[in-house]
């Protein structure tokens, strides 16, 4: 898709159709307004006159993502019809206002509406949007381009992160994740993938990771995919993602595993920021390590019962085969912390029904030991539209954890609060120079959805890749 900056009323731009904004307080001032008012036209609607080529929204501030949920209606509006290019509303910046991330809102929110999973449908979503046309005034033409840019950029991610998690499991398997690594990296310098399967994890004494690995035929793999900035990093930023190309949930099998190949959603999204990092040339080194496997049911499976000894010494009892994100990032977090010594190190994870319960799910649950962290994340990473709510743990919810045959357990049946129980887990596999310089992030809810919302379709959403994005670009 291609984004084009004019001047106002520029002459020779043609488009197939304009989208306008109506700021909701103020509908009497908008060209076409009586036949919007005849049209029942108010707050919240979107209305499309065919006559005019023209898709009315209603706004009530120019906010990024109100800008971005305008969007997206209008774009809906425009299903079925034979849409290639579209005009913007002219956007002027006035002396103490920055339209910047208004424009980079713009970009992200036709990226990701344009967004289908049609691969495996005979009739795909035909004619795809090719260009926006954006006029602009007050901000000069490099600065505009450049903020919509960033916007494509990490829409595009998202987007790439979308078409990973809607892959179904008997074609995207762990090896098929090495292999997208290893197709991305050869895009660019800057980036590189090593991958390790069975013996490596053994050799690493990983058998957390491998525990969940044992009742599938195929090979669990760990990628680690770097991203080195052509100049001088100022700091490492790591992040892990759970990778459970199908989740059935082992011997303590799922009533109903649909929908579970959701499961590597943070994987995904993990690939997915490592690549923007790329093509936006952060000035950091970002890594991704993606603990890839499935969980089967089988006579090689692990049991309910089975005790492992992790990566960091810690042995585990697995008492629910189902809660085998946990173990998989035990391991995966051990690795990263001693291998690669990030400054800041986050995991992303389809891990809890419980945090669904907990906030809904439309919200990532961000959880950790330091406030200052949890909070300055928060702030900047919901500046893309995405939820974010911080749940807090405390010691007494600790001997929930206890095992009367092992260090801990894997599962607190019956204990309310399984979403910081499970971060408490991960918090035994943190070494103590990194208890404030780890995030967790629970996507169980937002990363997958049954149904569209906003500027996200039915299926895989790419949450949190703009989050994690915005995170890392905010001063
Ligand atoms: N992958 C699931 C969590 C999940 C649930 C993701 C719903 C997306 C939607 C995870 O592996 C799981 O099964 N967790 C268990 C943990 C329990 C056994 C302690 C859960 O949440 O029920
Ligand atoms: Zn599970
Ligand atoms: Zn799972």
């Amino acid at each position: 898709m291609r984004f084009t900056v004019t001047e106002q009323d520029a002459p020779g731009v043609s488009f197939d159709y304009e989208i306008v904004f109506v700021m909701e307080d103020n509908i009497a001032n908008t060209a076409d307004s009586e036949a919007l008012l005849l049209a029942g036209f108010g707050k919240g609607s979107c209305l499309d006159m065919p006559g005019s080529r023209r898709v009315y929204v209603s706004i009530k501030n120019t906010e990024p993502d109100t800008i971005r949920r305008a969007i997206a209606k209008a774009v809906g509006a425009l299903k079925g019809h034979q849409v290639k290019s579209i005009r913007m509303p002219h956007m002027k910046a006035s002396l103490n206002d920055d339209i910047t991330p208004a424009l980079t809102a713009i970009a992200e929110a036709f990226v990701l509406s344009d967004y289908h999973f049609d691969k495996y449908m005979t009739k795909k979503y035909e004619p795809r949007l090719e260009e926006v046309f954006i006029s602009v005034s007050g901000c000069d033409f490099a600065t505009a381009r450049a903020a919509l840019e960033k916007g494509r950029i990490m829409a595009e991610a998202a987007n790439y992160a979308r078409a990973i998690g809607n892959e179904f499991p008997q074609v995207f398997r762990p090896q098929e994740m090495t292999a997208e690594a290893e197709k991305l990296a050869e895009g660019y310098e800057t980036m590189t993938v090593e991958s390790f399967g069975r013996d490596y994890l053994t050799e690493q004494g990983m058998n957390a990771f491998l525990a969940v690995n044992q009742g599938s035929p195929y090979e669990a793999q760990l990628i680690h995919v770097t991203y080195k900035p052509a100049g001088a990093a100022k700091g490492t930023v790591c992040f892990v993602g759970k990778g459970l190309t199908y989740d059935t949930g082992g011997v303590n099998l799922k009533s109903n595993p649909y929908k579970m190949k959701s499961d590597k959603c943070g994987a995904a999204a993990a690939l997915g920021i490592v690549k923007a990092a790329a093509d936006l040339g952060l000035p950091f080194e970002v890594h991704a390590v993606l603990g890839m496997t499935e969980n089967m049911i089988g006579c090689h499976a692990i049991k309910p019962d089975d005790i492992v000894t992790a990566r960091n010494g810690v042995t585990i009892e697995i008492n629910n085969t189902d809660a085998e994100g946990r173990l998989v990032l035990a391991d995966c977090l051990s690795w990263a912390q001693d291998m690669i010594k990030p400054d800041l190190i986050i995991d992303m994870a389809t891990l809890t029904g419980a945090v669904v319960v907990g906030v809904g799910k439309y919200t990532t649950g961000v959880l950790g030991n330091s406030y200052a962290l949890m909070d300055a994340f928060k702030k900047k990473a919901q500046a893309s539209g995405e939820f974010y709510t911080v749940l807090e743990g405390n010691c007494y919810l600790e001997p929930a954890l206890d095992s009367k045959v092992a260090d801990v357990r894997n599962s607190f049946s019956g204990t309310p609060g399984g979403a910081t129980l499970a971060a408490l887990f991960l918090d035994r596999f943190i070494q103590d120079e990194y208890k404030d310089k780890w995030l967790h992030l629970d996507i169980a809810g937002p990363a997958y959805s049954e149904d569209a919302w906003g500027y996200n379709p039915a299926g895989a959403t790419g949450i949190p890749v703009r989050g994690c994005l915005y995170y890392l670009m905010a001063d």
